[in-house]
C-alpha cells in the first residue's frame, strides 16, 4: 500500500533538485506523476529512472512561465492518467542584484517563472481537481519569504508573494476539498545550491553551520514534506507555510552573549 496510491501528480522543475526527489518519492508511494520542466534530456531521464524503479511516470516539455504550458501539461496529465490530484509548483529561475541595479527584464522574467509561474500552475491545475473532488496545492516557498537575502529581491518577493497566494487559494478553495500550502527549505544540496555555494564567498562549511542541525538539509527531507502535503495524512493542513530549514533562521546570528539577570 502506498500513500498516494490512485493519485496522479504534476511536479514542475522536477528533472532536478527537490522536484526530483519529489518524484521519486511520489512515484515509490503509488502515484502517477508528470515530471513538467523545460530541460527535455534531464526530466526524460528521470522519467527512466522511475519507470525502472517501478513507478509510473511521463514528461512534458513545460515552460512555467508560460499558461499555455501548463495547461497543456494538465491535459496531458487528465489524458494519461485519467485527473489531477496533485501539483507541486516548484520551479525556479532568478536574477538579482542590489534592488537599484537589477535591470527590469530581469525582474520581470524572475517574478514569472516563480510566481506568476506558480499562478500558473494553479489556474491550470484547479479546474481538474474541482472534476475530481479535490486535490492538493504544494507550493516550494523558501526561508527567504521571511528573511532577506541581499541581491535576491526577485527571489525574495516571489518566495513571500506566492505564501499569500497560496493561502488565497485555500480560503476561496476549501470548501471544494482542495487543499494549498507552501514549503520553506533552508539550504538544501541540489544543483542549484552547488552552482550558488561557487558564487558565494561563504564556504560550504560555515553555511551548513549556520543551520541549528550544523549540516545542509538532504532534497529528499523536502521530498517527505511534500509527500505529507500530498498525501490524505494532511487532510486539515490548508493555507499554511511549512519551514524545513533545519533551524536555519531559529539560529541567531548574534549568538553568544553571557547568562544575564542572576
Ligand atoms: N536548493 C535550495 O537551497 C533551496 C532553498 C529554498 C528553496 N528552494 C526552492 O526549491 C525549488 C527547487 O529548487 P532546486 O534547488 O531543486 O533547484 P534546481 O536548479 O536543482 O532545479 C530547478 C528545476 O527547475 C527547472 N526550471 C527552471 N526554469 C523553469 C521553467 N521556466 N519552467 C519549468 N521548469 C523550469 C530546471 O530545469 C530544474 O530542473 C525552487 O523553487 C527553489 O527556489 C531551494
Amino acid at each position: 500500500m502506498g500513500r498516494l496510491d490512485g493519485k496522479v501528480a504534476i511536479i514542475t522543475g522536477a528533472a532536478s533538485g527537490i522536484g526530483a526527489a519529489t518524484m521519486r518519492r511520489f512515484a515509490a508511494e503509488g502515484a502517477a506523476v508528470v515530471c513538467a520542466d523545460i530541460n527535455d534530456d534531464a526530466g526524460a531521464q528521470m522519467v527512466t529512472a522511475v519507470q525502472a524503479a517501478g513507478g509510473v511516470a511521463a514528461y512534458h516539455h513545460t515552460d512555467v512561465s508560460s499558461l499555455a504550458d501548463l495547461q497543456a501539461a494538465v491535459a496531458f496529465t487528465v489524458d494519461r492518467f485519467g485527473g489531477l490530484d496533485i501539483i507541486h509548483n516548484n520551479a525556479v529561475w532568478s536574477g538579482g542584484g542590489f534592488v537599484a541595479d537589477i535591470d527590469p527584464e530581469i525582474w520581470e522574467r524572475s517574478l514569472r517563472v516563480m510566481l506568476t509561474g506558480v499562478f500558473y500552475g494553479m489556474k491550470a491545475a484547479i479546474p481538474a481537481m474541482l472534476t475530481r473532488g479535490g486535490g492538493s496545492i504544494i507550493n516550494t516557498s523558501s526561508i527567504e519569504a521571511f528573511v532577506a537575502e541581499m541581491m535576491a529581491a526577485p527571489y525574495n518577493t516571489a518566495k513571500a508573494g506566492m505564501i499569500n497566494l497560496s493561502r488565497t487559494v485555500a480560503v476561496e478553495y476549501g470548501r471544494k476539498n482542495i487543499r494549498s500550502n507552501c514549503i520553506c527549505p533552508g539550504v538544501v544540496e541540489t544543483p542549484l545550491f552547488e552552482m550558488l555555494v561557487q558564487m558565494t564567498p561563504k564556504s560550504r562549511a560555515e553555511i551548513a553551520a549556520a543551520h541549528a542541525l550544523g549540516r545542509l538539509i538532504k532534497p529528499e527531507e523536502i521530498a517527505n514534506v511534500a509527500l505529507f502535503l500530498a498525501s490524505d495524512e494532511s487532510s486539515a493542513i490548508t493555507g499554511t507555510a511549512i519551514i524545513v530549514d533545519g533551524g536555519l533562521i531559529s539560529n541567531s546570528p548574534i549568538s553568544g552573549f553571557p547568562p544575564f539577570g542572576g
